[in-house]
C-alpha cells in the first residue's frame, strides 16, 4: 500500500522505515526542513540499532522518500499515520495542537478518502476528536476519513526490533472494514514475510503476533494502561530499594526472587535513578491527568511519579553523604542518555542529577556512548571524554546514571588507579558491592549495604 508518515522523530521514522522494508512504498514528512534534509541526502538524525540499515535499504529500493510538504505526503498514501509528539504541558495534560493541527492540513490538502491512523500516544477519546475534527474541518464534502487509533509500543534503543516482533498490535476502530485495512497493512509482519534486518533474513519461528482489534478508546487507553503499569512497577521496586536500605536488605535478590513469579515477571523491576524518557513521565502524567477529567482519581499513579522524583534526591543525598562538600570537586559521570542504547535525554535522570550539582559549583567530566552531542547543547560547561576512563582521571568521584553495557564492563581496577579518590555512587546498580570493595572503592548504589 502507499503510507504516509507524518513526524519523523523516533516513533515516525521507524513506522516508516519498517514499514517500507516489509513492502509498502512510504512518504515521510515532518514540519522541521533540516531534519527532511538531512534524511534526503541519507542521513539518519536519530540513534537507532538497525535504522540507518533499513533506511538505506528502502532508499535503495526506492520504496521510501522524504518531503518537507506535508500537502504531497498526505496526497501520496491511502493511509496516513500520524506520529506527532504529543509532550506534556505545565499541568501534565497531554498538549494534542500537533494532532489538531495535522488533521486541518490532511482535511486541506487530501483529495480522496484516507484512512487516518493515530499512533502518538494520546489520552483515551483523542481518536473521537480526531475524527470529529476531520470531518468539520471538511465539511460536507464526499472525501470519507476513517480514523484508527494503532498505538505504538516501541522501546527507544530496540524500537526496530520492536516494530518488526511485535507482541500485539492494536487497532482500535469505529468499524470492522477500517481494521482490515489495517491488518492489509501489517500482513507482511503478522505473517513474518519481510527481511529481517535483526535476524539477517527470516526471523525465527516465533509466538506470531496478536492482531487486536477494539475501539478506539479502547486501544488508546491500553497504551496509557500498559506504560502506566511498567512506571508502577519500576516505582515499585524503588520503594522497595528504599525499605532495603533501612531494614538491611538487598533489592537485587528481593525483586528478583519476585520475578521468578510469573505473575510478577523479572523486568522492569530495577530500583536506581528511576525512569526519564519521553514516553513514561509524559504517559503517567496524562494518564493521571484523563482519569481526574472523567472523576477518577489515580492515586497509585501519583505516588508512582512522587516516588520516581524521589530518586534524585535521594541520588543527591548519596552524593552529598559521601562528599560532603561538593563545590570545587571534580566528579565523572558516566552515562547521560536516559536509558542504554538510546542518545535521547529527553527527561533524562542524570541530566537532573548534572543541573543540581553544576549548581552546587561541582566541576563536571561525563562520558556517554551516543548522547554527548546533544547534553553538550545544554550544558557546555561540562568536559566531555569519549573515553570513560579519561572522564575519571583525577576524579574525586563517579557517578553512574545509565545503564550502558560499556560501563558494566568497566575494568574498575585501572579506573581506580586514575581517580583522585576511589569513590563510586552508583544510580543503576550495576555493580557487586562487594567486589567494588574488595577493589578497594567506597561504594554507593540504591537498595544495598
Ligand atoms: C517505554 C515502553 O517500554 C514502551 O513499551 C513504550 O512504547 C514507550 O515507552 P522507553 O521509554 O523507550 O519505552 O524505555 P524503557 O525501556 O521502557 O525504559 C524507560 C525508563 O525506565 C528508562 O529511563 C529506564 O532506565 C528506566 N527503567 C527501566 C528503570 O529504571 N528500571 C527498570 O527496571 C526498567
Amino acid at each position: 500500500m502507499r503510507i504516509s508518515v507524518i513526524g519523523c522523530g523516533y516513533v515516525g521514522l521507524v513506522t516508516g522505515a519498517c514499514l517500507a522494508e516489509a513492502g509498502h512504498e512510504v512518504v515521510c514528512t515532518d514540519i522541521n526542513t533540516e531534519r527532511i534534509a538531512q534524511l534526503n541526502a541519507g542521513g539518519v538524525p536519530i540513534y537507532e540499532e538497525h535504522l540507518g540499515e533499513i533506511l538505506a535499504s528502502a532508499r535503495k529500493s526506492g520504496k521510501i522518500s522524504y518531503t518537507a510538504n506535508i500537502g504531497d505526503a498526505i496526497r501520496s498514501g491511502d493511509a496516513i499515520f500520524i506520529c506527532v509528539g504529543t509532550p506534556p504541558k505545565d499541568s501534565g495534560e497531554a498538549d494534542l495542537s500537533a494532532i489538531d493541527h495535522v488533521a486541518r492540513q490532511i482535511a486541506a490538502e487530501a483529495q480522496s478518502s484516507k484512512l487516518v491512523v493515530e499512533k502518538s500516544t494520546v489520552p483515551a477519546r483523542t481518536g473521537l476528536e480526531l475524527s470529529r475534527a476531520l470531518k468539520a474541518y471538511s465539511r460536507g464534502d464526499a472525501r470519507k476519513f476513517r480514523v484508527a487509533s494503532n498505538p505504538e509500543f516501541l522501546r527507544e534503543g530496540t524500537a526496530v526490533y520492536d516494530f518488526f516482533h511485535p507482541d500485539r498490535i492494536v487497532v482500535g476502530v469505529e468499524d470492522v472494514s477500517t481494521a482490515e485495512e489495517l491488518r492489509e497493512i501489517y500482513r507482511p509482519i503478522l505473517e513474518r514475510k519481510f527481511h529481517c534486518p535483526v535476524h539477517q533474513g527470516a526471523c525465527p519461528p516465533a509466538a506470531k503476533a496478536e492482531f487486536l482489534v477494539t475501539t478506539i478508546n479502547s486501544a488508546e487507553l491500553i497504551k496509557h494502561a500498559s506504560n502506566s503499569f511498567l512506571a508502577l512497577k519500576i516505582s515499585y521496586a524503588n520503594v522497595i530499594a528504599d525499605l532495603c536500605e533501612r531494614i538491611g536488605a538487598d533489592v537485587e535478590e528481593v525483586t528478583h526472587a519476585m520475578g521468578l513469579d510469573p505473575r510478577i515477571g523479572t523486568q522492569f523491576l530495577k530500583a536506581g535513578l528511576g525512569f526519564g524518557g519521553f514516553c513514561f513521565p509524559k504517559d503517567v502524567q496524562a494518564f493521571i491527568h484523563l482519569s481526574a477529567t472523567v472523576g477518577v482519581d489515580f492515586e497509585i499513579l501519583k505516588a508512582t511519579e512522587r516516588v520516581n522524583k524521589q530518586r534524585i534526591e535521594r541520588f543527591l543525598e548519596k552524593i552529598h553523604k559521601a562528599l560532603w562538600v561538593v563545590k570545587g570537586k571534580r566528579i565523572a559521570v558516566l552515562g547521560l542518555a536516559f536509558k542504554a542504547n538510546t542518545d535521547d535525554i529527553r527527561f533524562a535522570p542524570a541530566l537532573d542529577v548534572v543541573k543540581k550539582l553544576l549548581d552546587e559549583g561541582a566541576v563536571l567530566h561525563a562520558s556517554d556512548p551516543e548522547a554527548i552531542a546533544g547534553t553538550r547543547k545544554l550544558f557546555p560547561q561540562i568536559e566531555y571524554h569519549d573515553d570513560p576512563y579519561e572522564t575519571l582521571r583525577n576524579a574525586d568521584a563517579a557517578l553512574v546514571c545509565t545503564e550502558w553495557d560499556i560501563f558494566k564492563k568497566m575494568d574498575w581496577d585501572r579506573a581506580g588507579k586514575l581517580m583522585a579518590r576511589k569513590l563510586v555512587i552508583d544510580g543503576r546498580n550495576l555493580y557487586s558491592p562487594k567486589h567494588m570493595r574488595e577493589l578497594g572503592f567506597e561504594y554507593y548504589s540504591f537498595g544495598r549495604e
